[in-house]
């Protein structure tokens, strides 16, 4: 830890630190994770300067260590974040959020017929791109792509 710059959200002793989330994606990255139900310390800071994204947020959560396969899906909201896992007040590792070859909920589907806008249907998508993301649906195939797309 560099002792010239001060933190804005206290160090951690153990878990993991997401940071560069958006700031308007703070919460739906809480949801997606589902850090609103979870027993583990959780601090976090919004509206911080960066560089990169404007105003960013970032995540501590104590004693907390995800799958690769559950952070992955906050890549829709939050795609550059960066994990750093905590042991010991260190930074052992870091590591960057890859867009998933499946999407299943998170996203709305852009066709307004689709079962999945009228039934209690979870949303299911492959992954045609992951650069510019665009997500085909499996019930309609219809293609959702990032400016067209809703987080639910
Ligand atoms: N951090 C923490 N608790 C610790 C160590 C680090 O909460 N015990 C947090 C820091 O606040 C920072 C992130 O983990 O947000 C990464 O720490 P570090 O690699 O030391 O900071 P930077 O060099 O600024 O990271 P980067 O430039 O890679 O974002
Ligand atoms: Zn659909």
């Amino acid at each position: 830890m560099k002792e010239t710059k001060q933190m804005s959200v206290s160090a951690i002793e153990n878990g993991t630190v997401i940071d560069h989330v958006p700031a308007k994606n703070l919460f739906k990255v809480i949801q997606i994770l589902g850090l609103d139900h979870i027993d583990s310390q959780i601090t976090f800071g919004t509206n911080l300067e960066s560089k990169k994204l404007g105003r960013k947020a970032i995540i501590k959560i104590s004693g907390k260590f995800f799958e690769d396969e559950d952070i992955n899906r906050i890549a829709l909201v939050a795609p550059d974040a960066k994990l750093n896992i905590i042991r010991g007040y260190e930074v052992v590792e870091k590591k960057v959020v890859e867009v998933p070859d499946y999407i299943i909920g998170i996203a709305k589907c852009v066709n307004p017929k689709c079962i999945t806008n009228f039934e209690h249907v979870t949303t299911r998508f492959r992954v045609v791109s992951k650069k510019n993301v665009a997500l085909k649906c499996h019930y309609c195939e219809k293609i959702t792509t990032q400016e067209n797309m809703q987080i639910i």
